[in-house]
């Protein structure tokens, strides 16, 4: 039946042409993934969707805030769906926009008009408009640390949503100490923090993304213990404990690049999502490639989408039908645009 499956959607793919085109995420299923015209992180196949101007009908293979950041970069005559509705990313939703309001004037009263917010793309497109229309800008994981710089240029204090972990990471990587960071949390409306209120220069959004945070420091103490030989290389959406005890962290992207560029023989534990992990391992048979968590651990929102959803997708695109499309309204889409641009007029 896969294979009568795997037939239909080869079949719909040729009858399409280059009017079908479908990014998929790095995080996605090898059963999507070897249908994918592009494979990258968010933004990548955000831009390569709106680069691609033949491109009528735009299947995205990966979670419901890189589908709105598509439908936000490309034109009006391109629609953008998404295989199953209930691929969401439980970070994106740890902010709303009304947790969000709520923080921003609170902060205002607390710190006057002396913040910039800066949001990570997976974030919903409420949030990045949010952040446009406030003067702030949109962070990848590869560009975290220029765009933090930039917005230290701007305002005294950055608001950082919704990852928690990004933010901190990356802050302390730029030399803020932890004690110059606060949290916000969403759940009862207050600032959390030690020391001196006036010395804050980092507010952090108390999210989080729950497959990295299940990389742990026992796992590295585990590993130390028995396979000292291992490096450790983690995704810096994992907990400040867990990327200083490893030996290098980035981007889905920079990870890749890190495990290519190693030495035949070299033994390697990564602390990101499963599907990326087991395709790597696969990809590089001549290095000893793990989990750092043995367990593997998979986004499963992002694991929604499978071959039966992607060709329920095709097929209603053959049918003429409407299924799952993703439309973010005007202002809003203006909006996220202004944070969007901002971020790429500073990465360098
Ligand atoms: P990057 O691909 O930007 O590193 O993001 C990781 C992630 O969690 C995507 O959801
Ligand atoms: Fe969201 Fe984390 Fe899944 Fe990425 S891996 S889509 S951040 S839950």
């Amino acid at each position: 039946e896969e294979a009568a499956m795997e037939q239909r959607v080869h079949d719909i793919r040729k009858e399409l042409g280059t009017s079908l085109f479908i990014p998929g995420h790095h995080y996605q299923k090898d059963e999507v993934i070897q249908f994918a015209d592009a494979i990258g992180d968010s933004l990548q196949l955000a831009q390569v969707s709106a680069a691609n101007r033949a491109a009528k009908h735009i299947v995205f293979c990966g979670v419901h805030f890189m589908a709105e950041t598509a439908d936000i970069l490309t034109m009006d005559s391109q629609t953008v769906y998404l295989p199953d509705m209930r691929a969401g990313c439980s970070m994106a939703d740890m902010a709303d926009i009304y947790q969000t309001e709520r923080a921003w004037t609170a902060l205002q009263g607390l710190f006057g008009n002396t913040i910039i917010p800066l949001t990570y793309v997976n974030s919903t497109a409420a949030i990045k408009a949010f952040t446009g229309r406030n003067g702030g800008s949109c962070v990848t994981s590869s560009n975290a640390r220029s765009i933090v710089k930039w917005a230290f240029t701007q305002k005294e204090r950055l608001l950082f949503l919704p990852d928690q972990h990004l933010g901190r990471n990356t802050a302390f990587d730029m030399g803020v100490p932890l004690d110059q960071m606060a949290i916000w949390n969403p759940m009862t409306d207050t600032l959390e923090y030690d020391g001196d209120l006036d010395n804050i220069q980092v507010i952090l959004w108390k999210g989080h993304c729950s497959v990295h945070e299940n990389f742990t420091v026992s796992n590295i103490e585990e590993l130390r213990r028995t396979r000292p030989d291992v490096n450790i290389i983690v995704h810096p959406e994992c907990r400040r404990e867990v990327v200083a005890l490893s030996h290098d962290n980035g981007s889905t992207k920079y990870i890749i690049e890190a495990i290519e560029k190693a030495s035949p023989g070299s033994a390697w534990a990564i602390g990101t999502e499963m599907n990326l992990v087991k395709r790597i391992i696969a990809q590089h048979p001549d290095k000893d490639i793990m989990s750092l968590n043995p367990n593997m651990c998979p986004c499963l929102t992002m694991n929604r989408i499978d071959l039966p959803h992607l060709l329920w997708s095709l097929e209603t695109i053959m049918e003429g039908g409407t299924g799952n499309i993703i439309t973010v309204d005007e202002e809003t889409a203006a909006q996220a645009r202004l944070s969007l641009e901002r971020m790429l007029a500073q990465a360098d």
